[in-house]
């Protein structure tokens, strides 16, 4: 019962907490982009859910960062199904390997699937989402909008058929454009 990932509260994050969230989205990323798409989102109330801009504090200290925000897939007959992505996640350098990371993830897919989302999409790590569940999204036919290989972009029903009859392109908010 030491290991600090026990230590950890996982929290919506409030106004107090932004100047340190960005700390961490640069340090983990070793540069501003990151930070500076987490407060672009922030400002863009169609596609923020607060509820789901999650930190990770052990005591008052801020160690990590999770955001999930309002994502469309378009399908080939042009309809836009509403769905959630994963982006980015943070941990401190110092604090990474600890479990903070994945506590923020499971966290953050339980209040999403609480708040009535389907599904889940990320870009990221082959090895480290699918111990959560996620799946190469091209299992159900959804694409990136971008090159990138299909086992990197990845995607979880948060309910059984959350993503049945629903394929097609992924729609990130342009505030990605930057990233
Ligand atoms: C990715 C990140 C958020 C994970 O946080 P964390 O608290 O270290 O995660 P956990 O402790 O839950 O899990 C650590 C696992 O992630 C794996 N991992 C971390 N970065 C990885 C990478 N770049 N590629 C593959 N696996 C990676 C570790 O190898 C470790 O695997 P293990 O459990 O088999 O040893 C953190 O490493 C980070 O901030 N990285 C820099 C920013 C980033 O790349 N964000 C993700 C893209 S949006």
């Amino acid at each position: 019962m030491n290991r600090i990932s026990d230590k950890i509260e996982i929290r919506q994050e409030t106004a107090d907490d932004f100047p340190e969230v960005f700390t961490i989205n640069r340090s983990a990323f070793g540069q501003d982009n990151e930070a500076k798409l987490v407060e672009a989102l922030r400002n863009n109330p169609k596609v923020f859910v607060p509820e789901l801009s999650l930190v990770a504090a052990v005591r008052n200290k801020i160690v990590g960062h999770i955001l999930f925000s309002r994502i469309q897939i378009i399908d080939s007959m042009g309809s836009i199904h509403e769905s959630l992505g994963l982006a980015p996640m943070a941990v401190t350098p110092e604090y990474q390997k600890k479990g903070i990371g994945g506590k923020l993830v499971r966290k953050g897919l339980e209040r999403a699937r609480g708040l009535g989302f389907n599904a889940v999409i990320v870009l990221g790590h082959e090895h480290y989402y699918p111990r959560f569940g996620f799946k190469p999204a091209a299992k159900w036919n959804i694409k990136a909008p971008f090159d990138v290989p299909s086992n990197v972009f990845m995607a979880i029903e948060l309910v059984k058929g959350g993503l049945k009859n629903i394929s097609g392109t992924v729609r990130y908010p342009n505030e990605f454009e930057t990233v």
